[in-house]
């Protein structure tokens, strides 16, 4: 027979075992490969305006960002890592403080851990345990509007 203490703790990894890929399908699963997210194209007129979204009914933080060359680029904001918020920092001695990494420009900072992402060249991992840069997302302009219509993994 089970005492209280083994069915106890029985329960609770049960518990684990049922909540803890919750959060992965919400990421990893179908829903991210549907639905869209309209962005207003005049708040990415200057260099290095972001505007920050969410994606499908997984809620997959997004963010656009206006390169200085005039690109687009739209990035997931899940560090490849282990799945922090990225954020975009524009002062390169603010990225040092915060890593000890000193970047030339802007970068993509996963403040867990460290790890840098240059937009400029599709995320690549500048500083930090990242293996790969960060997903990216697919999207078409139209009129005043950026329209996100899809997530890319990135390898
Ligand atoms: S989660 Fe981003 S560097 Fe570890």
């Amino acid at each position: 027979m089970f005492s209280r203490r083994a069915f106890l703790k029985a329960l609770s990894f049960l518990g684990l075992v049922i909540a803890y890929p919750y959060p992965l399908r919400r990421v990893w699963g179908q829903a991210v490969k549907v639905g869209t997210v309209a962005l207003p194209l005049d708040k990415l007129q200057s260099p290095w305006d972001s505007v920050p979204f969410t994606f499908g009914s997984g809620n997959i933080p997004g963010l656009a960002v206006r390169l200085p060359d005039s690109r687009l680029t739209v990035v997931s904001r899940l560090c490849p890592h282990q799945k922090c918020f990225t954020d975009l920092i524009k002062d390169p001695a603010q990225v040092f403080r915060e890593t000890t990494f000193e970047p030339a420009g802007p970068v993509l900072v996963c403040p867990c851990h460290g790890s840098v992402f240059d937009l400029q060249e599709d995320g690549k991992v500048l500083f930090g345990p990242a293996a790969r840069a960060p997903d990216r997302f697919q999207f078409q302009i139209g009129g005043d509007k950026v329209a996100i219509t899809g997530l890319r993994e990135s390898h």
